[in-house]
């Protein structure tokens, strides 16, 4: 397995990075994740234009045009020949003496990429729907940055771990704001509703592709708040994410939606996107 660390691309067993990185002292640092199907990048440019506005909400020079990013992620893709799986990028602050405080701007960032193989379109979950969970929202405000930061994200999905389900959908204010590692989705009255972009979620990707798919294929959407109670007495529900494309979801807190198996829109929407990333 052949990972990227720095510039170099290097057996996974010698890539190293130092205990002073500020991704590992501080998460400072942001990441993104792109699949691949078929052993090509999905939706790739839209993942590489929100790592860049992630660095520049946190003040990180991106070490990369563009097309050395796709040069970089499609050399990795072909020397671990991945089919199937997604590549994982995070770029931090770099490595210098502990303190809070920014390193010398001459600091270079940390570049560290590597690919996972792993079943995205032929996934058995996505045929049986997922079951989730709901719990506190716990994050903090600037939920926009696909930070690396992720402690509320690792505690809620082990919740959900916990609960034998796949997901956990965090609730702020009696409203659902998004899965802890997707966007959620609720169909209810014949319309999808998912929430609107702000500081409080990720602008996922995939939540802009289903949405545009959706539009195309005549459905409604309304991009507005929806309560826990409002998803339990949905007629279908799903989340989406780079790793799990359109996943429908058939149980929220033990309520069962609908006949308690993936929904008929859900099931469109996932053919669609699979149809537009293969
Ligand atoms: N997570 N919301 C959160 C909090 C996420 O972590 C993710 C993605 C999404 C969906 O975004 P996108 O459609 O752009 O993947 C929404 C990735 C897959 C991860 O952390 O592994």
């Amino acid at each position: 397995r052949i990972v990227y660390v720095n510039g170099e691309f290097v057996p996974f067993e010698a890539a190293t990075v130092s205990i002073m990185d500020r991704g590992f002292l501080f998460a400072d640092g942001i990441y993104e994740v792109s699949a691949v199907l078929g052993g090509r990048l999905v939706d790739n440019e839209a993942h590489l234009a929100r790592l860049d506005r992630s660095l520049g909400e946190i003040g990180i020079r991106n070490p990369y045009p563009t097309e050395e990013w796709i040069r970089l992620e499609t050399e990795l893709v072909r020397r671990n020949g991945v089919d199937e799986g997604l590549v994982y990028m995070q770029v931090t602050r770099g490595a210098f003496e502990r303190d809070f405080a920014f390193p010398p701007a001459e600091t270079e960032p940390t570049v560290v990429m590597f690919t996972q193989a792993k079943t995205v379109a032929r996934n058995p979950l996505a045929e049986r729907g997922a079951k989730v969970i709901t719990v506190p929202d716990i994050r903090w405000k600037r939920r926009d940055i696909k930070s690396v930061a992720l402690l509320a994200q690792v505690l809620a999905k082990q919740e959900a771990a916990k609960a034998g389900v796949a997901e956990a959908w965090m609730v702020e204010d009696g409203f659902v704001t998004e899965g802890s590692s997707s966007t959620a989705f609720i169909i209810t009255g014949g319309k999808v509703v998912t929430r609107p972009l702000s500081t409080a979620l990720l602008p996922g990707i995939t939540r802009l592709a289903v949405m545009r798919l959706a539009e195309e294929a005549g459905l409604t959407i309304e991009e507005r708040l929806f309560s826990v109670e409002e998803a339990f007495a949905a007629q279908e529900a799903f989340y989406t994410s780079a790793s799990a494309f359109v996943m429908p979801v058939i149980d929220i807190d033990g309520h069962e939606l609908g006949d308690g198996k993936p929904g008929a829109l859900t099931k469109r929407l996932r053919a669609l996107y699979l149809e537009m990333a293969g």
